[in-house]
């Protein structure tokens, strides 16, 4: 099983903490599903199989696109890969963009997940992080999708916002809560150096929020969003039971990929590749039927920070019997050195063969992921 991800790389506007790779011209979006088709085609044999469990469009701002291009994307996939009976496609579609006539083309073009960048239900906060669209626009978008059938959907917030504080986030998450949504995708704000939000921390004019209000505010999205019947599966992800995103986790569960578009990745189990943040570059490259990704090589240590990284980050956990076998007695007996340091503190529960980090210590997870890593 395998996923494949489309990265489109259109926004109406930049938004000021953003470093996605995106552009807000519209060089290349007429035929960019055409392009997508033939990097498919270039890119025939990257996946080890050819079942396909999972598509992602994401971006950029995928909504940007006509239903009729996530059609040919579509099926330019089923046409070269056997896409499974109950797969999961997901598209990324900002609040403004959202219309009866667009969910229903993209509903009739298979998609079945989509993912409401909201960020934030405060006019103010939407203002000040340069959203294009308010607070109403988002509940009506929310509403919208599931009247016209969507019934898996997940909005993406923010937390961790300079000018906001608790009681804001709180209210954020009741009116969450209060839509028809099951999954939440809730990122703390990243300062991502050179963005338009960074160079007003760099000149004072912003101030990030201090440790303790961070920490406050993760702990208000655990406890509320237990109390609303959400599980926190993975740090930055939270849903209902039966609604965690298969594509996201399969990334987190080492399942290949493939990436399609402007600077998207993939992984195939024994390289790692990025395609260029150039739109230009990637179809001059496609034209000349070439591929434009760069590539790396995995090493056995690669392979092993890359699983402690990424397993120890979900309530799934580590499996030091994957541990042993894959990666030899040496490294697992590292692993159960530094474990025994964070389970005597109550930080991490081992059952069996799985060690995992207690969902309350997530916030803190990079710290002490870092310890574990093979240098
Ligand atoms: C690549 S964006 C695409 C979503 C869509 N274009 C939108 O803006 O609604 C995916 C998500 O990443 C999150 N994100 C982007 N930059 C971030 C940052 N600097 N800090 C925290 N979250 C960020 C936002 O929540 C955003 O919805
Ligand atoms: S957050 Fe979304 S809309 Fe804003 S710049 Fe990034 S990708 Fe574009």
């Amino acid at each position: 099983m395998s996923g494949i991800y489309i990265h489109v790389p259109y926004c109406k506007r930049k938004c000021d903490y953003c470093d996605f790779y995106s552009v807000v011209t519209s060089e290349g979006k007429a035929g960019f599903a055409t392009l997508v088709e033939k990097e498919l085609i270039l890119r025939g044999d990257y996946l080890p199989d050819r079942e396909i469990e999972t598509i992602y469009f994401g971006g950029g701002t995928p909504s940007m696109l006509e239903s009729a291009q996530i059609t040919d994307i579509i099926g330019a996939i089923a046409k070269r890969y056997t896409v499974s009976k109950n797969p999961e496609i997901t598209l990324e579609a900002n609040p403004d963009d959202i219309s009866e006539e667009l969910l229903k083309g993209f509903r009739s073009s298979g998609v079945n997940r989509l993912s409401i960048g909201v960020q934030s239900f405060s006019n103010l906060d939407l203002k000040r992080l340069g959203r294009r669209h308010n607070a109403l626009q988002a509940i009506k978008a929310v509403s919208l999708a599931y009247k016209l059938g969507f019934d898996n959907i997940s909005i993406d917030l923010i937390y961790g916002l300079p000018y906001s504080n608790s009681a804001i986030w709180k209210e954020n998450l009741l009116q969450a809560f209060d839509l028809p949504v099951n999954h939440l995708s809730c990122y703390h704000l990243i300062y991502e150096e050179g963005t338009p939000l960074d160079l007003k921390v760099a000149k004072g004019l912003v101030k990030p929020v201090s440790e303790d209000q961070s920490v406050e505010q993760f702990q208000l999205l655990q406890e509320l969003s237990s109390m609303n019947g959400f599980i926190h599966y993975e740090i930055s992800n939270l849903a209902k039971e039966g609604y965690f995103s298969r594509h996201n986790t399969s990334y987190w569960k080492q399942i290949p990929y493939l990436g399609l578009g402007p600077s998207a990745h993939s992984y195939n189990g024994t390289s790692r590749d990025w395609n260029p943040k150039s739109i230009s570059k990637w179809q001059k490259s496609i034209e000349n039927e070439t591929i434009s990704a760069e590539k790396e090589v995995l090493t056995s240590q690669n392979k092993l920070n890359d699983y402690l990284i990424t397993s120890l980050r979900t309530v799934w956990g580590a499996d030091i019997n994957l541990i042993s076998q894959d990666f030899g007695s040496d490294n697992a007996k590292q692993f159960l050195h530094t474990a025994e340091k964070y389970i005597k503190q109550g930080v991490i529960e081992q059952r069996d063969s799985i060690f995992r980090i207690l969902p309350k210590f997530f916030f803190t997870s990079d710290g002490i992921i870092s310890d574990f890593l093979a240098v």
